[in-house]
């Protein structure tokens, strides 16, 4: 009964099909899906966030602080500036990294903040979890702004007004530089990295970790429109809201949807199947109506049969969710927070409880 009303609930969206390539031929092996990510990889590029660089820049990492006695002698705490470039220019931004004393080669949270890096924002909670946490603050990378490509990476790789990336592709292409750097780090465990972020940075994250098939995780919380809501269908925000108050975080050619959803070459549920059959996690706040977490749910669900092809469980759940619940077996988990748009404690301790279950 409760699996049959999102069964409903999904037919209603009359979503484009993830499992099918461009040809028309059905997608029903792993050998095929190879295929079709990359042509959802192209599809998402070309007509929502932008092309991301992938060649054409070297990457340096300096350690310019270190506290070896944080949080009273728990953990340490390492600024790192992350330096890129390309033939004729430079551009860098820091990140912190906090590593706990107890645990050998603990997992990691990359996670992406709106807050300055001077702010704690429940470092101390979570290190004490065990947990490492690499955080940037986004707005170092490059400004919440549009600005055109004269600042931070976009100034390194200019685009065009068609397919040239917004900042949502630049903030997750520079969060990948700081994998680069964790990735062979051997204070910690580089087979379990996941990224985070909430709202912006939920969109930010899951294209981040939707194209960065390093990360094992990836979380995505109250990311609504942009981020792993449906566009189709959706309540609150939508295409022409983003492009009319945001258009530099996306490329111009989102702007043709504006108005017109049910013309999209795809739906969000594309971007979240990118990470499949890694671990993936979407977070809904039940008060946050612009996000609007039946749509984030719905995602979740509609991405399930590609992790089934690969052999996952997708998301596991009897029903539409009710305030309070949290969907944890699976290889997409869920939770619907009581209360509004925010990324807290609770959410947290839901993320870490997930990783802990599934070993991620
Ligand atoms: C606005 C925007 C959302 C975004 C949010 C945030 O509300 O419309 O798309 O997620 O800001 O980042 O806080």
């Amino acid at each position: 009964m409760g699996k049959e009303a999102i069964k409903i609930e999904l037919e209603k969206r009359a979503l484009p099909e993830v499992l099918r390539l461009a040809d028309s031929t059905a997608v029903n092996t792993p050998e095929l899906w190879g295929k079709r990510r990359e042509e959802i990889r192209e599809i998402l590029q070309e007509e929502c966030y932008g092309r991301m660089p992938r060649t054409g820049w070297e990457t340096e990492w300096e350690t310019v602080q270190e506290d070896k006695n944080a949080f009273g002698g728990k953990a340490v705490l390492r600024t790192v500036e992350v330096r890129i470039h390309t033939n004729s220019r430079y551009t860098s931004y820091p990140f912190q990294l906090v590593l706990p004393k107890n645990v050998q080669k603990p997992p990691v949270f990359v996670y992406l903040t709106f807050l300055p890096l001077s702010s704690d924002e429940l470092m101390e909670e979570i290190t004490d979890s065990g947990y490492a946490v690499a955080r940037v603050s986004y707005q170092d990378i490059a400004p919440d702004q549009g600005d055109g490509y004269t600042n931070g990476p976009g100034a390194l790789f200019p685009g065009n007004a068609f397919d040239g990336w917004g900042k949502l592709a630049v903030w997750a292409w520079s969060t990948s530089r700081i994998m680069d750097y964790l990735v062979d780090l051997e204070e910690i465990d580089g087979k379990r990295i996941a990224v985070a972020g909430h709202s912006r940075l939920g969109k930010a994250a899951l294209l981040c970790g939707a194209m960065d098939d390093r990360f094992s995780m990836v979380i995505s919380n109250d990311s609504g429109a942009g981020g792993i809501s449906l566009f189709r269908g959706k309540e609150g925000e939508n295409v022409a809201d983003l492009c009319r108050n945001f258009p530099y975080w996306f490329c111009g050619n989102l702007k043709k949807y504006a108005g017109g959803e049910t013309k999209l070459p795809f739906d969000q549920h594309f971007l979240a199947a990118l990470v499949a059959p890694r671990k993936l996690y979407a977070a809904s706040a039940v008060d946050d109506q612009w996000a609007d977490p039946r749509s984030e749910f719905l995602s979740c669900a509609a991405v399930t049969p590609v992790y089934e092809l690969l052999g996952e469980k997708g998301l596991v759940c009897d029903s539409l969710p009710e305030t309070g619940d949290a969907f944890h077996e699976g290889s997409v988990g869920y939770h619907l927070r009581p209360g509004t748009h925010y990324l807290g404690r609770e959410d947290w301790k839901l993320f870490m409880e997930y990783r802990r279950r599934h070993g991620v």
